[in-house]
């Protein structure tokens, strides 16, 4: 079912965009809808339209409608690692939300394979691969955001990373096509993967089977650490740069006296100083100029220039 009014996306004539996809989609299309609403940041302007598919043959259709009309698509997952304009975003921001189909596929003496939906909450499988008793995501606990996202990004905490655990994925090009990556081919490294362009719409992970109170055990004992060291309950959007080979972004950020700075209600917090932390009314702009304040001054203390870890999307972006 089709939500919102039917108004009409720029550059689009005749019936309006939400009325003709509507025939043959699955799902919510929402006209206008506020970015900040899908950020863990609590950021972001209008998306023309947000569309949550309910199911793989209603994005297919979607993305091959937007393809052939040569509308622009912005793809998100949980919104944990992104800094949305305040201007919003042009054209149609697909959402995985809706596919989150998580299935037991072998279970053999020593390992279990599972297949994941995109849109599963990373925390959702941490809390199956708990019950189940299967080891090989206790470092990702306490990490917000969908599978997807963190696998596109391999998000990793702990010493472990998402990429470890993958055996294939399956990815939906931009015009609705379906294609498997093997591990080998998706190049997981350093918070980044070589997964092709496009959805990702399911993968395989394989996990040890373990005891499941040490599971939960080892998953404690990290989830309390990431409490101690992290802000993990205020609006951020994580880590908001890439270490530099060897150092922690977050020291050299603390370490140039930049902790508690502001830029109207953006904070780099003080427990950790690679979060910047929306207090309240914080939007983009003033997000982006204390991400250029912090990176000059660690610039400027030690001759090291951060990279933005977040994805940063959007009109003016
Ligand atoms: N430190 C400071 N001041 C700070 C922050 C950190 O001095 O404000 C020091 C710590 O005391 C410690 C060292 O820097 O000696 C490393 O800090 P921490 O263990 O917190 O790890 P990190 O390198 O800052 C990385 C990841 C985190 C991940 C943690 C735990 C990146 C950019 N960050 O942080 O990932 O949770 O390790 O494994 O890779 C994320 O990607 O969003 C993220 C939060």
């Amino acid at each position: 079912m089709a939500t919102g009014d039917t108004q009409k996306v720029k550059g689009l004539t005749g019936p309006s965009l939400v009325e003709e996809i509507g025939r043959y989609f699955k799902g919510d299309l929402i006209v206008k809808e506020d970015m900040s609403l899908h950020t863990t940041l609590r950021i972001g302007g209008p998306a023309d339209i947000f569309a949550i598919p309910k199911d793989v043959l209603s994005l297919k259709y979607l993305l091959m409608y937007l393809s052939e009309k040569g509308i622009p698509v912005t793809i998100i997952g949980g919104g944990s690692n992104i800094l949305i304009s305040d201007h919003g975003i042009d054209g149609v921001v697909i959402s995985s939300q809706s596919l989150t189909r998580v299935e037991i596929i072998e279970r053999a003496d020593t390992f279990s394979r599972l297949f994941v939906e995109s849109g599963t909450p990373l925390q959702s499988l941490l809390n199956i691969s708990k019950q189940e008793g299967l080891s090989g995501l206790e470092g990702l606990v306490g990490i917000p955001g969908s599978l997807g996202g963190a696998v596109k990004g391999n998000a990793g905490s702990f010493g472990i990373e998402i990429g470890d655990v993958i055996e294939s994925i399956a990815v939906m090009d931009l015009k609705g096509n379906i294609s498997i990556t093997e591990k080998e081919e998706a190049k997981f490294g350093y918070r980044s993967s070589g997964i092709p362009e496009g959805f990702v719409l399911s993968v395989i992970i394989r996990l040890k089977r373990d005891d499941p109170q040490e599971v939960s055990k080892r998953m404690s004992i990290h989830l309390e650490e990431k409490r101690e060291r992290q802000p993990i309950s205020l609006w951020s959007a994580g880590c908001v740069f890439k270490n530099p080979e060897g150092v922690s972004a977050g020291r050299l950020i603390d370490e140039a006296g930049c902790k508690g700075m502001r830029r109207g209600d953006i904070e780099v917090n003080e427990k950790h100083a690679n979060f910047f932390i929306n207090k309240g009314r914080g939007n983009a702009s003033d997000f982006i100029a204390l991400m250029d304040e912090v990176k000059a001054r660690v610039f400027t203390s030690f001759g090291i220039e951060l990279e933005p870890e977040i994805r940063i999307l959007g009109k003016g972006c």
